[in-house]
């Protein structure tokens, strides 16, 4: 098969692991007779300092042309200053709305071997965890207006957050796809108590219900669902929430999980072409000292296999090696714990490298 994949790597730590992720795919290529050929797209910070802008017309087009999309992280202190329309992380907002990128999948899973890494008491992590945050991803608060006016020497900010029914619709329809796929449960997470938008929400999630009858449907508000996260994380099957929560959430549901490096995502829209991202920033504070854990982007990279190019055995193949890696006692710095040997993030690739079997 061939594939052509665009190539964000990004700002901080972005092109250390992306670079790990590129070498996993290259072996991928080689042990199934694969062709991958990568386009680099300068998107971020570096953008900015390229072409006084986070992601030009042209590097959107590139990823447009690709079979799909790699990225590392963006963003950074350098980058806090400049104007909130030209911020790094703008360029990755236009990015998602210029792809169509409406759903973001981001599984909440413990690795066993991991288990001790997690800042929940292991009663709790021994119950599971072990689910799935859809979340709406060019919708919402991220995408109404933004300013900021002066009036009368009074300054007030705006942001404006609208949800169309047929955005809650498209999205509540991938939450219910996912929940049938597994365990059959959607819990539709929402601030009906408060917000128009979330009693839409809720509407439109109950009307779909009625065509799923084979998944559950449960309602939870958002701030109750921060707290059963860590209280109860075994409860969950599939989450699906709007933008803002479902970037709030996934935060917390990478965290008890050991280690928000080890957390890949994927976010699709209508077409097989996919942007494929670890759900964790571009730390800035280890950017270029080889201590970046690269995992949550090459899973991403497994999940791009899996997802945009229909190859469930590489898949399968990269997150076998990446299971003997930890299963070897090998640790990143940010999942290090006594008497396990800590590397760093080249020689985390080269090992998952090795460890690549084809079934
Ligand atoms: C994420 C990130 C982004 C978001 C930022 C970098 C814009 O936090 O992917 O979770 O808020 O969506
Ligand atoms: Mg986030």
């Amino acid at each position: 098969m061939n594939k052509t994949i665009a190539l964000i790597r990004g700002d901080g730590i972005g092109p250390e692991i992306v670079e790990q992720a590129q070498r996993v795919l290259n072996k991928v290529a080689e042990l199934y007779g694969h062709r991958f050929s990568y386009t680099d797209v300068a998107m971020g910070g570096c953008a900015i300092d390229q072409y006084g802008d986070p992601l030009p017309e042209s590097e959107l087009k590139k990823c447009l042309a690709s079979d799909s999309v790699l990225l590392g992280a963006v963003g950074g202190p350098k980058w806090n200053d400049v104007p909130g329309t030209m911020r790094p992380e703008k360029g990755l907002l236009r990015l998602r709305a210029g792809m169509g990128v409406y759903s973001n999948n981001r599984p909440a899973k413990i690795w066993p071997q991991l288990a001790d890494a997690s800042p929940l008491k292991r009663s709790i992590v021994d119950e599971g965890i072990d689910f799935i945050i859809v979340r709406e991803l060019i919708g919402g608060i991220y995408f109404g207006e933004h300013k900021t006016e002066t009036v009368d020497g009074k300054t007030t900010a705006i942001d404006v957050l609208t949800y169309g029914e047929h955005e809650i619709e498209r999205i509540g329809r991938i939450g219910f796809e996912t929940a049938r796929k597994r365990g059959k449960r959607l819990c539709s997470v929402e601030k009906s108590n408060v917000l128009d938008s979330s009693r839409l929400w809720k509407k439109v999630m109950h009307r779909l219900a009625e065509e799923y009858p084979d998944v559950e449907l449960s309602d939870m508000l958002v701030d109750n669902c921060a707290m059963q996260i860590v209280k109860n994380p075994s409860q969950f099957d599939v989450l699906v929430t709007e933008n803002m929560f479902g970037d709030i959430l996934s935060d917390e549901a990478s965290m008890i999980t050991g280690s928000i490096g080890m957390i890949p995502s994927s976010s699709l829209g209508s077409s097989a072409c996919g942007l494929y991202e670890p759900i964790h920033g571009s730390a800035p504070d280890i950017a270029g000292m080889d201590l970046a854990n690269p995992i949550g982007t090459i899973l991403s990279a497994a999940m791009m296999l899996r997802f945009s190019f229909d190859l469930p055995r590489e898949a399968d193949a990269i997150e076998k090696a990446v299971a003997a890696y930890l299963d070897a006692g090998y640790r990143t710095a940010d999942i290090m714990s006594e008497g396990m040997k800590q590397v760093g993030c080249r020689a985390c690739g080269d090992i998952i490298i090795e460890s690549l079997r084809k079934e």
